[in-house]
C-alpha cells in the first residue's frame, strides 16, 4: 500500500483529486490534510467519510506543529501539495496570507516530507509563473523564464523555487507541474466559470473584465488530475511539467459558450473595470507531458462546458451554500466528535 498524504484536498482540484485517486488504485491510501479556509469544503468530499483507504485531517501548513501533531502516527510515502491560495483578485487586495501559505506553507510541507524521507512529492504549480504572451507568442514550455505578474503567480512562483532547491541541495524527490485554467465540478463561484454559471442561472449581470479579450487554455478538472497522478508515479525528480487543455478561448467566448448552454441572453454580459496587472494571455505547450509521459486532455472543451452546467445545475444546494457561506459549518456537524483529532 502507497500512504499518500495530499494537502488541500478539500478544495476544487484537491477533492477531484482525491476521488480519483481513491478510484484508480486499490492500493494507494489518502491522508487528506486541509485548513479548511474559505475555499475547503468537506461536502466536495462527500460520501466518502467512511472510505477504508481514506481519512481526514485538520490542519494549517503554515503552523508546523500542528501539521506534525496532525500526522502523528500517519505513515506518509508520498505527497501531492495542492494547498494553496489560488485566487488572483483576492491575491491583489491582500497579498499577506498568499505568502504565508503559498511559500512558508509550502517550505513546511517540503521539510515535512524531507523529515518522513518520502519518495515523492508532486508540486502542484501554475502555468501564470510564466507571466503573459502576446496575441502571436509561442506557447510556454518549461523552459520559458518564469515571470510573474500578480502576487498569486510570485507566490506560487517562489513555491516552484524553493522545491528546485530542495531537489538541488538534498535530493529531495520533488516534481512540479503547472497547469493552465481548470474548470468542472465542485469549482468555487469566484473563479471565472462557476462565477458566470451561477450568475447566469440566477439572471443575474456577468461580470467581464475589461474588453473580454484576454485568453485563457482551460483544462477539464478530470484531465489535470489524470495528468498529475501521471507525474506522481512515472515523473522524474527535479522537472517540471506543464499540463493544458489545448483549449484556448477568449473570456467572451467562454461566456457565450456558457449562455448558450443555458439558454440565457447576452443581454446579462455586463463589462466591468479590470483587474489590475491582468494578464492577457496564457497558452501551454504540452510536449513534453504528452511524448514523455504519455498524457494527452480529452475533454473537448464544449462537452466540458455543457457537463459543467449540467454539474451546476444538480447541484443547486451545494453551489448556494457556498455562495452564502453556509458550509462553513459542515467540518463541525460531520467531524464534531472527532475535532482535534487525527
Ligand atoms: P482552491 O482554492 O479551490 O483550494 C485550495 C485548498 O487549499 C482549500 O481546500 C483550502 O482549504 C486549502 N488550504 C488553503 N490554505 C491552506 C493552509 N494554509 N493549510 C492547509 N490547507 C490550506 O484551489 P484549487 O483551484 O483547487 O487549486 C489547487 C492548487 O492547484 C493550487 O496550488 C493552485 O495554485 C493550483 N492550480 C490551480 C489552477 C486552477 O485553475 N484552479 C490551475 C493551475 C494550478
Ligand atoms: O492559469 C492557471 C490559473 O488559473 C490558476 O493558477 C489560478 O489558481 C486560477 O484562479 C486561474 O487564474 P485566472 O486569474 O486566470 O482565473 P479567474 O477565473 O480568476 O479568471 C479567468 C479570466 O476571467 C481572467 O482573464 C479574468 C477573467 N474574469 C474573472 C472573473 C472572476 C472576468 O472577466 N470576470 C470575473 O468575474
Amino acid at each position: 500500500m502507497k500512504n499518500l498524504l495530499v494537502t488541500g484536498g478539500a478544495g476544487f482540484i484537491g477533492s477531484n483529486y482525491v476521488r480519483l485517486v481513491l478510484d484508480a488504485h486499490d492500493d494507494v491510501s489518502v491522508v487528506n490534510l486541509d485548513a479548511l479556509t474559505y475555499a475547503g469544503n468537506l461536502e466536495n468530499l462527500a460520501g466518502l467519510e467512511e472510505h477504508a483507504r481514506y481519512r481526514f485531517v485538520r490542519a494549517d501548513i503554515v503552523d508546523q506543529a500542528a501539521m506534525e501533531s496532525a500526522l502523528e502516527g500517519v505513515d506518509v510515502d508520498q505527497i501531492v501539495h495542492f494547498a494553496a491560495e489560488s485566487h488572483v483578485d483576492r491575491s491583489i487586495e491582500d497579498p499577506t496570507a498568499f505568502i504565508r501559505t503559498n511559500v512558508i506553507g509550502t517550505q513546511h510541507v517540503i521539510d515535512f516530507g524531507r523529515r518522513r524521507g518520502i519518495d515523492r512529492m508532486v508540486h502542484v504549480s501554475t502555468d501564470e509563473v510564466y507571466g503573459q504572451l502576446g496575441p502571436d507568442d509561442p506557447a510556454f514550455t518549461e523552459e520559458t523564464p518564469i515571470q510573474p505578474n500578480s502576487p498569486y503567480s510570485a507566490s506560487k512562483a517562489s513555491s516552484d523555487l524553493l522545491v528546485r532547491a530542495a531537489f538541488h541541495t538534498h535530493g529531495f524527490p520533488a516534481v512540479i507541474t503547472r497547469c493552465s485554467n481548470n474548470y468542472g465540478p465542485y469549482q468555487f463561484p469566484e473563479k471565472l466559470i462557476p462565477l458566470m454559471v451561477t450568475n447566469a442561472m440566477e439572471d443575474q449581470p456577468l461580470p467581464v473584465y475589461g474588453d473580454g479579450r484576454n485568453v485563457r487554455d482551460w483544462i477539464w478538472v478530470g484531465d489535470h488530475c489524470r495528468a498529475v497522478d501521471a507525474v506522481r508515479e512515472r515523473g522524474e525528480p527535479g522537472r517540471a511539467y506543464n499540463i493544458g487543455g489545448r483549449s484556448e478561448r477568449t473570456n467572451l467566448e467562454v461566456v457565450k459558450a456558457i449562455l448558450a448552454a443555458l439558454d440565457k441572453p447576452e443581454s446579462l454580459i455586463t463589462y466591468v473595470k479590470d483587474r489590475p496587472g491582468h494578464d492577457l494571455r496564457y497558452a501551454i505547450d504540452d510536449t513534453v507531458i504528452s511524448s514523455e509521459l504519455d498524457f494527452t486532455p480529452s475533454m473537448q472543451f464544449e462537452e466540458g462546458i455543457e457537463r459543467t452546467v449540467a454539474w451546476y445545475r444538480d447541484h443547486e444546494t451545494w453551489w448556494r451554500s457556498v455562495k452564502s457561506g453556509g458550509y462553513l459549518g459542515y467540518y463541525e456537524r460531520m467531524y464534531g466528535d472527532r475535532l482535534g483529532q487525527s
